[in-house]
C-alpha cells in the first residue's frame, strides 16, 4: 500500500520549511494554501505573518519564494497583491502524481489513519412491531455510509442498530398474542418481509382495539409488562417472536436498500435490560440523579419547559418502570467499557436532539464520557413532500419505505430503459440497473444534502439525468467504461512529459483531492461533502469531454494513452466514492 501524498500538501509542506527558512524566528507558520481562480493554488498565509511581523509582506513573499527547493512540482510562482502567492504546478508533478494513486489499487493513493480509534455507530434502529419510514431511511443510509466511509479511513468501527425492541407496548401486544396465538404467523425463512409486516399490523390493531375497549384486557396487559420485565420465560418466548417476525420484515427492506446488516450487530434497548438497575444505583448513589416526585431525575440548568419550570432527564419512572434514557445510559456504559470505544457516534433524527444532550450530558457527569470517551448525534433533518411539509401520502399517513423504494427502482427502470436499445442491455441488466439506479437515487437525496437540513422528496429530480443526482454519476462512469471498451488495443498510460490541456488540468487536480476531502468527510461526520466532491468530478469530466477528444485518429499515441489514463482513474474514484456512499455503479447504462 503507497500513501500517495497530495499535490497540495506536498507544496504546502515546501511553501511552509520555506517560510521557516526565510524566517526563522517565525516558527511554524501556516502559508494557507487554497484552490485559486487565478492559479492552481494561492498562499495566503504570507500576509498575516508579516503583519505580526511588522514586515513587509511582498518581500517576504519574494524570500519565501527564493527559498523554494528547485525541482519538479512548481512551474510558475508570482508574488500578487499585497502579497500573495500564486502558485502554477507542473503538468509532470500532476501526471506523476496521479500516476502513483492509479498503482495504489481501490485505496488510491489514501493512506489509513496512522492512528485509529473505535467507533461505535449507531443507526438503521426501526421498532419492533412497527412499520418502518422514511426517517429510518435517513438513519441507515446516512449511517451506512459513515460505517464505509470511516472503515476507509482505517478506523475500528463496531455497528449497532439500536432497535426499538422493550417498552410498555409490548405487554398489550405479548398478551394478546398469549388470547390468539395463531394470529402471528411466522412464515419460517421463505416468509416475504410484506407478509410479516402485515400479520404484525393486524396483531397491533387488534391488540389496539381491545386495550383501548376492554378494561380488564387493559389489566392483564400492565401484568403482562410486569413479567416481560421480571423475564418470565414463557412472557420473553412471545416477545421473541415479534422480535423475529419484525427482523424478517426489517431485512427485506434493507435489502431492498442494498445494505449490509448482520444479526450480531442488532442490539436493541432490550439489550440492555441487565444493565438498567445499576446504571439507575450509580447516577443515584453519585448524586448526578436525584428523586423528584416519586422519579429519578437528572436536571440541567439550561433545559427548561415553556413554563420556565427545569425539564429533567427521568431516567426511573414514578411506577418503577425504566425509560429510553436509562437504555440509552446503560448503552453508553457498555460501548465505552465492553466494546473500548473512543467514539460513539448517534445517527438519529434531529428531533430526538434534546434527548441526546440530556443524556450525553449526563454520562460525562458519571464519568462515562470524558475526553477519551466522546460522544456525538450525527443529527439528520426531515423528509419534506413537494409541498414543504413533512412527507406524507395523499391519505395522510405516513410514507411506508418500502413502497417509496419500490416507486423509485420504477421510475428509475424507466429511464434505463429508454436508453437500453442503445446500449444493448438485456432485460436482466434493465431490472439490475434499474434498481441500482432507484436505490442509488433515494440514498444520494438524502446523502447530498447536509444531514442536518430538511429536504424535499422529490423522485422527478432524483433520477433526472442532469443534475446533481446519483444518476449523472453513474452515467458518467459508465460512458467512461464505455470508451475504454472503445479502446480496443490502445491502454491507459500515464505519459508525464506530455503538455496538458486546461480540461485536463482541472480534472486532474480535482482527482488529486480525492484522500483529503475524505478525511474532512470523515471527521466532520459530513458524507454531503464526498457527494460533492463525486459531483464536481463528474463536471469536470463533462468539460473535459467537450475540450479534449479521447479516441480520435487526430491524437498522437500516447495522447490517447494518457487521456484514457485520466478517465480511467476518474472511473476508479467514482466508483469507489460512490461505493462509499453505499451506491453502486453499473459498467453499461
Ligand atoms: N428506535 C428509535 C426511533 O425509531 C431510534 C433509536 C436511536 N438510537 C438510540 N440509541 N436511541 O426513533
Amino acid at each position: 500500500m503507497a500513501s500517495v501524498p497530495s499535490l497540495a500538501s506536498t507544496l504546502q509542506q515546501q511553501l511552509a520549511d520555506a517560510l521557516t527558512a526565510a524566517l526563522p524566528d517565525a516558527g511554524t507558520a501556516d502559508p494557507l494554501l487554497r484552490r485559486s481562480d487565478r492559479a492552481d493554488f494561492q498562499a495566503n498565509g504570507i500576509l498575516a505573518l508579516a503583519k505580526k511581523l511588522k514586515g513587509n509582506p511582498r518581500e517576504l513573499a519574494s524570500q519565501v519564494t527564493a527559498a523554494l527547493p528547485a525541482g519538479d512540482l512548481i512551474k510558475d510562482i508570482e508574488v500578487s497583491g499585497p502579497g500573495f502567492l500564486n502558485v502554477t504546478l507542473t503538468d509532470r508533478a500532476i501526471i506523476t502524481t496521479l500516476a502513483a494513486r492509479a498503482a495504489d489499487g481501490d485505496r488510491l493513493g489514501v493512506p489509513p489513519k496512522a492512528a485509529p480509534g473505535t467507533t461505535v455507530i449507531d443507526y438503521a434502529q426501526p421498532n419492533v412491531a412497527k412499520e418502518m419510514h422514511v426517517g429510518h431511511l435517513r438513519s441507515a443510509v446516512i449511517g451506512d455510509a459513515m460505517v464505509q466511509i470511516l472503515e476507509f479511513t482505517g478506523e475500528n468501527v463496531v455497528r449497532r442498530h439500536h432497535i426499538g425492541d422493550w417498552g410498555t407496548q409490548f405487554g398489550m401486544l405479548i398478551q394478546y398474542l398469549f388470547e390468539h396465538p395463531d394470529e402471528l404467523r411466522h412464515g419460517g425463512d421463505q416468509a416475504d418481509g410484506e407478509a410479516a409486516m402485515s400479520s404484525l399490523n393486524r396483531v397491533y390493531k387488534a391488540s389496539r382495539v381491545l386495550f383501548d375497549s376492554d378494561e380488564e384486557f387493559k389489566a392483564r396487559s400492565r401484568d403482562r409488562v410486569v413479567a416481560l420485565q421480571a423475564g418470565d420465560p414463557e412472557t420473553l418466548a412471545h416477545w421473541q417472536r415479534f422480535v423475529d417476525e419484525s427482523k424478517i420484515y426489517f431485512y427485506s427492506v434493507f435489502d431492498k436498500l442494498d445494505m449490509e446488516i448482520d444479526d450480531p450487530d442488532i442490539i436493541g434497548e432490550s439489550g440492555y435490560n441487565d444493565m438498567l438497575e445499576e446504571t439507575c444505583r450509580i447516577l443515584e448513589e453519585t448524586g448526578v440523579a436525584v428523586r423528584s416526585e416519586g422519579a429519578l431525575c437528572v436536571f440541567f440548568d439550561d433545559v427548561k419547559g415553556p413554563d420556565g419550570n427545569p425539564v429533567p432527564l427521568i431516567v426511573k419512572k414514578t411506577n418503577g418502570g425504566y425509560g429510553y434514557a436509562a437504555t440509552d445510559l446503560s448503552a453508553i456504559r457498555d460501548r465505552v467499557r465492553n466494546l473500548k470505544a473512543d467514539t460513539l457516534l448517534y445517527v438519529v433524527d434531529a428531533r430526538q436532539s434534546l434527548h441526546f444532550k440530556m443524556v450525553f450530558e449526563t454520562a460525562r457527569r458519571a464519568g462515562w464520557l470524558n475526553d477519551d470517551a466522546k460522544a456525538h448525534q450525527l443529527a439528520f433533518g426531515t423528509v419534506l413532500g413537494k409541498d414543504g411539509k413533512p412527507f406524507k401520502t395523499r391519505e395522510g399517513t405516513t410514507v411506508r419505505l418500502e413502497d417509496l423504494l419500490d416507486e423509485a427502482v420504477e421510475r428509475a427502470t424507466a429511464v434505463v430503459r429508454e436508453k437500453a436499445e442503445k446500449v444493448g442491455l438485456s432485460e436482466e441488466e434493465i431490472i439490475e440497473n434499474g434498481r441500482y439506479v432507484g436505490v442509488g437515487a433515494v440514498k444520494y437525496a438524502d446523502l447530498s444534502t447536509s444531514a442536518v437540513r430538511d429536504y424535499k422528496f422529490d423522485l422527478d429530480q432524483m433520477v433526472s439525468l442532469n443534475g446533481d443526482t446519483s444518476v449523472y454519476l453513474q452515467y458518467a462512469y459508465a460512458r467512461i467504461r464505455s470508451i475504454l471498451r472503445k479502446a480496443g488495443d490502445a491502454k491507459p498510460a500515464a505519459h508525464p512529459e506530455l503538455d496538458l490541456a486546461p480540461a485536463e488540468r482541472a480534472l486532474g487536480l480535482h482527482l488529486d483531492q480525492f484522500g483529503a476531502v475524505l478525511e474532512e468527510v470523515a471527521e466532520g461526520y459530513e458524507p454531503h461533502k464526498l457527494a460533492a466532491y463525486l459531483y464536481q468530478l463528474a463536471s469536470h469530466l463533462t468539460t473535459f469531454y467537450d475540450q479534449c477528444q479521447v479516441l480520435s485518429d487526430e491524437n498522437p499515441a500516447e495522447v490517447v494513452e494518457n487521456r484514457l489514463f485520466l478517465v480511467e482513474l476518474t472511473a476508479r474514484t467514482l466508483h469507489q466514492g460512490m461505493k462509499l456512499l453505499g451506491i453502486r455503479t453499473p459498467e453499461r447504462l
